[in-house]
């Protein structure tokens, strides 16, 4: 099947490469000439497990760039729309890029074609999408909208798109059902699963992965109820870290204990510095604006908001109370990006944490593995950048852990220390047992745990809920 997909984001970029690996022909557009232009010339412009391989697999064959929408559009049975969704001052998801695609494609529907949203969007965007492209002339009977939401989480958006827990398909007509499931046909009856050049299965993957058809709406609300009820697991868990902290229990022995109730699960109850990124903090926002718009006020969310606001406070607080003051403290930042496994700093709680920092008087060296070269166009020459933890490590006053990075957990500790001026870390992602950092000599702070010194450690060593 030929395919369109509008826009060469996050979410965009990985879909059609996708696409093309599933055996469709893809033509991904943009109306960024110099992203094309990169595109073309075989970068990547994201740090995706396995998107370097799907793009060179793809490129000039199966998968082709380009700004004209219209002939995209036409050429194609299925237009997906991909493009962002910015918070507007308001809170509301700004839906002018939305509009502005459909009234283009409007120009290339000739026959009948799916337009289907990909981008989170509030819960009218396909009846808006619907009488816009109405309203250019084009007739009824020549498209339909449907919306097939995305739940790819960066740095694993790839096998989050291929091996996927549901794919759901919102719509009111069956003609574009059946579209959208001719599209996912090879993973729906296991086909492509079964070719020795798919990308390999991750653990937990139950394949062919459940289609859920629902209503057009439904399935918009599906993705805002997703990505709100995962906002909710993580400040949910970040403010009993906080009662832990209160009372002397170990956050991550509660996780343990909560977690595996299969009712509630162990996933997205990782304690922190908050959750930040693309989309958690704008479709949160996003969907409490639109439940505002449709009379009802969820409260619920405005406290999982502020619980998150919090949590990077508190961590300042923690800073602070460790340090006595800020000012001329020479600080190492391991971790810029807002999670571990990418390069994207949008909302990164890290990089607020460093801000915050900065603006105290603290001077900062920061090391990430994928993020350095984004966060230097935001901060510029604020902060200085290290070729390795080490190397940030040396000679400061304290080390802080922002960003849940695999290599952060693997630090070879001793050197750690050797480099540091004091041995004060302070992990905003929980990513060591305290005992054990205390054993190596470190004043250790975490989240939802006591504070570990060197001089105090306690009789008992706990690892993971049980008596090491
Ligand atoms: C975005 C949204 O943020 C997310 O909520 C949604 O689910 C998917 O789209 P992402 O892919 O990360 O996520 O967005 P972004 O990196 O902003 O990429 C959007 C792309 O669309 C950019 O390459 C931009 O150049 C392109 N674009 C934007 C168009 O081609 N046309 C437009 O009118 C606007
Ligand atoms: C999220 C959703 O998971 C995905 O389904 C959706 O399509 C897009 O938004 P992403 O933004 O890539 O994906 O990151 P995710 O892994 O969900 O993490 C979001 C934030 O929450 C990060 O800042 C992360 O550090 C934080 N987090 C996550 C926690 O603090 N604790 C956790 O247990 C999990």
């Amino acid at each position: 099947m030929r395919i369109t997909v509008v826009g060469s984001g996050n979410v965009g970029l990985v879909a059609g490469a996708c696409f093309a690996d599933l055996g469709h022909e893809v033509i991904v557009v943009d109306n960024n000439q110099q992203k094309l232009e990169a595109l073309r010339n075989g970068e990547v412009p994201i740090h995706e497990k396995f998107l370097p391989e799907l793009l060179s697999r793809h490129r000039g064959n199966r998968l082709i760039f380009s700004a004209d929408l219209k002939d995209g559009a036409r050429r194609s049975a299925a237009i997906f729309v991909a493009v962002g969704t910015p918070p507007t001052g308001r809170g509301e998801a700004d839906l002018s890029y939305v509009e502005s695609v459909a009234r283009e494609i409007s120009g290339g529907l000739e026959d009948y074609k799916v337009v289907i949203e990909k981008s989170t969007v509030p819960v009218y965007t396909s009846e808006w999408i619907r009488r816009i492209i109405l309203r250019n002339g084009v007739d009824a009977d020549s498209f339909d909208v449907a919306s097939n939401p995305e739940f790819l989480r960066e740095g694993t958006a790839v096998t989050d798109f291929l091996f996927p827990d549901r794919i759901v398909i919102g719509c009111d007509h069956d003609r574009a059902v059946e579209v959208l499931r001719k599209i996912y046909a090879p993973m729906t009856d296991g086909s492509y699963y079964r070719r020795t050049a798919a990308i390999p299965q991750p653990d937990r993957a139950a394949i062919p992965p459940p289609v859920i058809v629902t209503s057009t709406k439904s399935a918009e609300l599906i993705k805002h109820a997703s990505n709100a009820f995962l906002a909710m697991k993580i400040s949910f868990i970040n403010a009993v870290a906080s009662v832990c902290e209160s009372v002397g229990a170990d956050v991550n022995q509660v996780v343990h204990g909560v977690g595996s109730d299969s009712r509630i699960g162990g996933r997205f109850l990782n304690p922190g510095i908050g959750y930040g990124g693309s989309c958690f903090p704008k479709d949160v926002k996003a969907f409490c604006a639109v439940a505002r718009e449709c009379g009802y006020d969820f409260g619920l969310l405005d406290e999982v908001m502020r619980i998150n606001e919090d949590q990077r406070q508190r961590f300042l607080r923690k800073v602070r109370s460790a340090l006595w003051t800020l000012r001329g403290k020479r600080l190492a930042v391991l971790g810029l990006a807002f999670k571990g496994g990418t390069d994207d700093i949008r909302e990164s709680p890290a990089l607020f944490v460093v801000q915050a920092l900065l603006e105290e008087g603290s001077q900062v060296t920061a090391y990430d593995p994928a993020a350095m070269d984004r966060a230097r166009e935001t901060v510029g020459s604020s902060i200085q950048f290290a070729n390795s933890a080490y190397e940030a490590a040396h000679g400061a006053d304290a080390l802080l852990i922002l960003t849940e990075w695999e290599e952060f957990a693997n630090l070879d500790l001793k050197r750690v220390r050797q480099e540091l001026r004091y041995p004060i870390v302070i992990d905003g992602r929980n990513l060591y047992e305290p005992e054990l950092m205390a054993a190596q000599g470190f004043t250790y702070y975490s989240v939802g745990r006591a504070a570990a010194h060197p001089d105090g450690v306690p009789s008992v060593l706990v690892k993971n809920g049980k008596k090491a």
